[in-house]
C-alpha cells in the first residue's frame, strides 16, 4: 500500500498562492538551510528543470516515485514548453479537457480519478505518490490524502487560493513532526486520523 501525499506550500493562512494560484513571492524562503531540507530530504519535488541547473538531477528519489497534478497546475509548465516537468517520477495529470497526453511520459487521468488514485496506492512495493496539487484536486482527492507535508512561508496572503477546492468537510488528522527553519519557514507532517 502506498500513502498519498499532498505536499504543498501555502502562506500563513493556508492559501497555496494569490486568487490566481501564484505562490512565487514563497521563493524568496528557499535560503541554503531550506534548500538543504529540501534537496535532503524530499528531492524529487524539485522538478527536473530546476533540478538540471542546480546539479542535483542525479539525486535519487526518497519518498515519491510517483506524482499526480492537477491540469492547471501541469499547465504552469506547459506554458513554459515543459510537457515533462517531472521525468524523474511515473506523472499522471488529471484532465478532462486534454484530449491527449502532451508528452508520451505523462499520463492523463481523464475519468475516475479516485479509482485510479485507489488503483495506485494499492499497488506492492515501489515509493509513495507526491500530491502536488493543486487547490481544486487536493479538493477532490481529500478522502484519499493519508498524508501532508505543509510548508508554510511566513506571509499573510489575505485571501488567495486554498489548500482545498473543497465545501466544507471536516477530516482529522495527526500532527506526526514539525520542523522549523530560521528564517520563519515551518514543515508540518500529518498523518491522516483514523
Ligand atoms: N503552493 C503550492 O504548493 C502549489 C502546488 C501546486 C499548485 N499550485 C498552484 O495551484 C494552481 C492551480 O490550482 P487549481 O485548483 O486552479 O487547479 P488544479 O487542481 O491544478 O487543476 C484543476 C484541473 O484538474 C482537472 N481535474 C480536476 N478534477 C478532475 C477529475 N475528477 N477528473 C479529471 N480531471 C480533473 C481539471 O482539468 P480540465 O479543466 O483539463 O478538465 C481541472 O480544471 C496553480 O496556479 C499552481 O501554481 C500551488
Amino acid at each position: 500500500m502506498r500513502k498519498l501525499t499532498y505536499f504543498v506550500a501555502c502562506s500563513i493562512d493556508g492559501f497555496i498562492g494569490d486568487p490566481g494560484g501564484d505562490a512565487s513571492s514563497m521563493l524568496a524562503f528557499v535560503d541554503e538551510e531550506f534548500f538543504g531540507f529540501l534537496t535532503g530530504e524530499y528531492p524529487e519535488t524539485l522538478p527536473t528543470h530546476g533540478r538540471r541547473p542546480l546539479g542535483i538531477d542525479d539525486l535519487p528519489n526518497k519518498r515519491f516515485d510517483t506524482i499526480i497534478q492537477g491540469r492547471a497546475s501541469y499547465d504552469v509548465a506547459l506554458r513554459e514548453g515543459i510537457t515533462s516537468p517531472y521525468a524523474h517520477l511515473r506523472e499522471y495529470v488529471a484532465s478532462r479537457s486534454l484530449k491527449e497526453s502532451p508528452d508520451p511520459h505523462v499520463e492523463i487521468i481523464a475519468e475516475d480519478l479516485v479509482g485510479k488514485v485507489r488503483e495506485l496506492k494499492a499497488e506492492e512495493g515501489g515509493l509513495g505518490i507526491y500530491l502536488c496539487g493543486g487547490s481544486q484536486l487536493a479538493g477532490e482527492l481529500l478522502g484519499e490524502i493519508d498524508e501532508l507535508v505543509i510548508k508554510t512561508y511566513p506571509q499573510v496572503y489575505g485571501s488567495g487560493m486554498p489548500m482545498f477546492g473543497s465545501g466544507f468537510a471536516l477530516t482529522d488528522f495527526t500532527l506526526e513532526a514539525v520542523r522549523t527553519f530560521g528564517n520563519g519557514v515551518l514543515v508540518r507532517t500529518y498523518a491522516r486520523g483514523r
